[in-house]
């Protein structure tokens, strides 16, 4: 994808979140497949409910979209979906599943990912979009590759020196 300078940036911005949040809907996973063929074995389980409870995400968005954000999420950060949302363990009879309760917002790591969520936005809107030809948004991928804790960049011995002799 990219930008024409004829874009404002208002219409840049938007052209750049509605990116970033297409990306989760587009990809096609086998493990998307596989959901498919379940989704028609057992409808009532794999539904996914509209949501309630939405204060950075476009509050338009329906539960199949959010469903898929989260596990991209879920990916690019190394979590499980209870890193960020609570489990309602009261009343699941032993050995069942708990119960997710995706609406509150008990976790603290929950009210962060909104923030970083925003930040990301922000990042792409205010910044990435104004570069001449930018075709790639930043993601929590972007800084998190796989882990909750974005690791250090620790630049390669000898790379530093290279730079300094041209
Ligand atoms: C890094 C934290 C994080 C992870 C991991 C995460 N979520 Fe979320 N989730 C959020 C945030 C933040 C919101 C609220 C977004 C908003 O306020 O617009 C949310 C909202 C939701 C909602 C909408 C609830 C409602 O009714 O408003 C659902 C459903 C949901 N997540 C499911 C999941 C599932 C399923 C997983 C695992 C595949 C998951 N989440 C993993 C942070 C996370
Ligand atoms: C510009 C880089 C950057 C981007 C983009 C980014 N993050 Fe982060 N994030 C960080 C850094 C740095 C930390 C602090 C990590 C630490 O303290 O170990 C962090 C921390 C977090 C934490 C708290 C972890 C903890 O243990 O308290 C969550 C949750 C999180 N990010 C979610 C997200 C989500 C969700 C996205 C995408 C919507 C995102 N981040 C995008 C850099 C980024």
């Amino acid at each position: 994808m990219s930008f024409s300078h004829k874009l404002s940036p208002g219409m840049a911005a938007a052209v750049m979140a509605a990116a970033i949040f297409a990306a989760a809907t587009t990809a096609q996973t086998p493990r998307d497949a596989q959901r498919e063929s379940s989704v028609s074995m057992a409808p009532a389980a794999q539904s996914f409910p509209a949501p309630v409870n939405l204060k950075v995400l476009p509050k338009d968005f329906t539960g199949r979209q959010v469903h898929d954000l989260m596990e991209q999420w879920s990916s690019e950060l190394g979590v499980r979906c209870s890193a960020c949302h609570v489990q309602n363990s009261a009343g699941v009879s032993s050995g069942g599943a708990a119960q997710a309760r995706f609406a509150d917002d008990e976790k603290p790591m929950k009210q962060v990912a909104r923030q970083m969520c925003t930040m990301t936005e922000q990042i792409n809107a205010d910044y990435i979009a104004k570069v001449e030809g930018s075709g790639m948004p930043v993601t929590c991928g972007t800084c998190h590759r796989g882990s909750i804790h974005p690791q250090a960049f620790a630049v390669p011995s000898g790379v530093m020196r290279a730079a300094e002799q041209k």
